[in-house]
């Protein structure tokens, strides 16, 4: 996932620079809890699904192993740039190997699903062309083993991780060419486990996948230019972003289609696209900062949704962006419009938006400056140093998708807490994170949202974009000094407490903490 922290006062016009490194950043937070505090599983619709996920660079490991070649996220890590402090994910949790006991993991916990991505560069290490026989083995018997176990596959195509040769050869998601590889390189995994898989997510968090992979360089394939971002060698900040979204869009659609032309019919699955979706609020109350909030919502939100619904960039955007927005011709448009079954959110918390008139003077613009927003982490009269974590902005966000975008059917892909990767198996703040937002979704499908799933955030700490080892996510921990060992935390109790159908009431919960052990070997636990 990508997590991003403004602290307030620092910020200027680089948003996304002022960010981060949140290894400090321990999230024992005020949450504010939803309406809907003593519910089960059984408050959910029965064919609602509840799952956990990860993505393959994070937790796969096996990097150099079996055919598969570099994707642009072993690139970014082994030029030891971004946020990943030298780490890399050439081992991770290695479960190319344990997929076994992972699935085990998880038949304990109870997971009805579960979301993970495929590596294309396995699976294909030329990028297009020949199948790699290893790879294509190794998701046939994670995929079969999920089966054998009831645990419903949604599947991943690309999670930040295209392959290393096409951005060698063409520049990647900047050409058009991609359209066509990642096409194939879809019609590969919708033939060979469409059978078993039936949901498809072809790209997670386009859009901050353009912004942090071609504005501020934050991320692979690290791309900037001056005076926006840092690290980068090359790039162009001010049309790269709306080069790289463009053709996101035009590659999954183009996969949508494929999949309804070939395989619809046969197989009945669904195929989506996966957005960072935090939700926004007005830093004050002023009309400027109300404005500026909704300039916000549409560069994040509506950059993707607009085009997928209504088949054309939000006005805003092609206002502030002016020639710098490549056109969707009336052919794009018209594959681009509609062609989703379901869109995939990442949703963890609010920005709180400033505006901030003056960017849209500057003589050069990257995505922040054409928003002309500033994004703090907290309302202008909350205490300092206070970030302000409500469950409810996950309730906003699905009513403005009912709202504005005629209520699409909708997975949480993500969501959880980040922590410190070494502290204790004892995560009560991420279970009282969990408890909130679980309940809070349950208030929005009260009130009619399409939601039709949820995934944690995430199964076992991994590798992170944004703080590589140091941080994690996890329900399980994994001893990277002990043989990769996995450890269920507190929250993986609660979580399958939950999915069990049992209460997960805060007061219950601390009874059941109170009753959890662990290996007294276990070396984190304090
Ligand atoms: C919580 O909900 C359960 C099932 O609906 C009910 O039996 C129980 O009394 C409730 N507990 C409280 C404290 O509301
Ligand atoms: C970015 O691209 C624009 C449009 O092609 C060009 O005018 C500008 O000089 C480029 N900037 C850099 C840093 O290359
Ligand atoms: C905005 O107004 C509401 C209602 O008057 C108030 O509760 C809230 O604290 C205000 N927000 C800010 C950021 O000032
Ligand atoms: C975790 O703690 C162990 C033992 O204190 C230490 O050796 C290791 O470097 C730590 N790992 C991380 C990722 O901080
Ligand atoms: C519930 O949904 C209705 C219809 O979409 C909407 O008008 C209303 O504002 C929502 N209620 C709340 C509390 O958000
Ligand atoms: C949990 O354990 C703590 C310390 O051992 C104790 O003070 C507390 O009363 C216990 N809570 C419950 C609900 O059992």
């Amino acid at each position: 996932m990508y997590s991003v922290t403004i602290h307030a006062k620092m910020s200027k016009q680089l948003i996304m620079e002022v960010i981060v490194v949140l290894v400090t950043m321990l999230q024992f937070l005020p949450i504010t809890v939803s309406s809907v505090d003593n519910y089960t599983r059984s408050d959910f619709p029965a064919d609602f699904v509840f799952g956990a996920g990860t993505s393959a660079y994070q937790v796969e490991g096996a990097t150099f192993e079996d055919g598969r070649s570099p994707s642009i996220w072993d690139t970014f890590v082994h030029e030891d740039r971004g946020l990943s402090k030298g780490a890399t994910g050439d081992t991770a949790c290695d479960a190319y190997h344990r997929y076994k006991e992972d699935v085990q993991h998880m038949v304990e916990t109870g997971l009805e699903a579960y979301r993970f991505s495929i590596s294309w560069s396995r699976l294909i290490p030329n990028g297009r062309g020949p199948v790699n026989p290893k790879g294509l083995e190794y998701y046939n018997n994670l995929i079969n083993e999920l089966i054998k176990h009831g645990i419903q596959p949604h599947i991943t195509l690309c999670h930040i991780d295209n392959p290393q040769v096409l951005e060698d050869e063409y520049g990647g998601w900047l050409s058009q060419k991609i359209v066509r590889d990642f096409t194939a390189y879809a019609d590969v995994c919708f033939k060979e486990f469409g059978d078993r898989v039936l949901h498809w997510t072809t790209l997670n968090e386009a859009n901050i996948f353009a912004i942090g992979g071609y504005d501020n360089g934050y991320t692979p394939p690290g791309r900037c230019s001056p005076p926006f971002g840092m690290m980068c060698t090359q790039g162009n900040s001010t049309t790269e972003p709306y080069i790289a979204g463009h053709n996101l869009l035009l590659a999954h659609s183009s996969a949508v289609k494929l999949y309804y032309k070939k395989y619809k019919a046969t197989q009945h699955g669904f195929v989506g696209i996966n957005i960072y979706a935090p939700w926004f609020s007005p830093y004050t109350n002023s009309t400027e900062d109300i404005i500026a909030t909704q300039r916000a919502i549409d560069f994040f939100i509506g950059w993707f949704l607009h085009p997928l619904v209504f088949g054309d960039y939000p006005d805003i955007i092609k206002k502030n962006g002016g020639k710098r927005i490549p056109a969707l011709t009336p052919h794009q448009s018209k594959l681009v419009k509609g062609s989703f079954d379901f869109i995939g959110l990442n949703h963890y918390f609010t920005f709180y938006i400033k505006d901030n008139p003056s960017s849209l003077k500057m003589d050069i613009r990257d995505i922040t400056a054409d928003m002309a927003v500033i994004l703090m982490s907290g309302p202008s009269d909350a205490p300092p140093d206070q970030n302000d974590v409500t469950s409810s902005s996950l309730y906003e966000i699905l009513e403005y998708l009912k709202k504005v975008y005629a209520n699409p059917p909708t997975y949480i892909h993500e969501n959880g807490l980040r922590t410190k990767r070494n502290g204790t198996l004892y995560d009560t703040p991420r279970v009282k994170y969990l408890h909130a937002y679980i309940g809070t979704l349950l208030d929005a499908l009260r009130n009619g949202s399409n939601t039709k799933g949820y995934f944690q955030w995430s199964f076992m700490d991994g590798f992170e974009l944004l703080g590589g080892y140091q941080v994690a996510y996890g329900l399980y921990y994994v001893d990277l000094d002990d043989k990769l060992k996995r450890y269920p935390k507190f929250s993986a109790h609660w979580y399958s407490n939950f999915l069990k159908g049992r209460s997960i009431r805060p007061d219950e919960m601390i009874k059941l903490e109170n009753e959890t052990f662990y290996p007294s070997t276990f070396r984190a636990s304090q």
